[in-house]
């Protein structure tokens, strides 16, 4: 695979063409917080905390690292002020559907005490992380998305999972908020891994 260069907060950076942004950067040792990402499933790009700013042709405009590929020459920041701002933003927007664990201390790294905005604390960031990993790692799609819009939300699929998640239980670490451990299958609750 043909080897790229491009600066990533002032450092150069090699990286293999193909590669994402936030791959690069990982490799390189950078941080950039990510929280529908994951190094085996398909990129999403849903969350935006993966934002970052890049520069091409003298031009700057922010892209979420997960989904943006590296080009040779690009010159990416990842810790400017308007990067900042994004990640508070969703940080604020998400904080009030999960007000504890990961998104509160992630809130509270950029700085965010409270949000301006409405939410029931669900417990669910509609990240998808649980979905992909069902369908992607384990072939099942026992859990799913459901509605649209303002009414999104993930269920599982009762004739699916009841076969399969009491066995497997393999998405309930990767969720952000730690509700798909506690996502209800046919109205009985998961108790959490021992
Ligand atoms: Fe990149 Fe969610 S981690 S958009």
């Amino acid at each position: 695979m043909e080897q790229i260069k491009l600066t990533i907060d002032g450092k150069t950076v090699e990286a293999e063409q193909g590669m994402t942004v936030l791959q690069a950067a990982r490799q390189a040792g950078i941080d950039i917080p990510t929280l529908c990402y994951h190094e085996k499933l398909t990129p999403y790009g849903g969350c935006r905390l993966c934002t970052v700013e890049i520069e091409k042709k003298g031009k700057t405009r922010l892209v979420a690292s997960c989904v943006y590929p590296v080009e040779p020459g690009l010159i990416v920041k990842t810790d400017t002020e308007e990067v900042s701002k994004v990640r508070k933003m969703v940080l604020e927007l998400l904080l009030p559907l999960s007000p504890t664990g990961p998104i509160e201390s992630l809130a509270k790294r950029y700085g965010v005490e409270k949000s301006r905005f409405p939410g029931e604390p669900t417990g669910c960031i509609l990240c998808g992380l649980c979905v992909r990993y069902c369908e992607e790692i384990k072939g099942a799609c026992a859990v799913t998305f459901v509605k649209r819009g303002t009414e999104r939300d993930i269920a599982f699929v009762p004739e699916v999972a009841s076969a399969v998640c009491p066995v497997c239980r393999e998405c309930f670490p990767l969720c952000p908020s730690g509700k798909a451990a506690t996502l209800c299958l046919d109205g009985t609750e998961f108790a959490p891994l021992a």
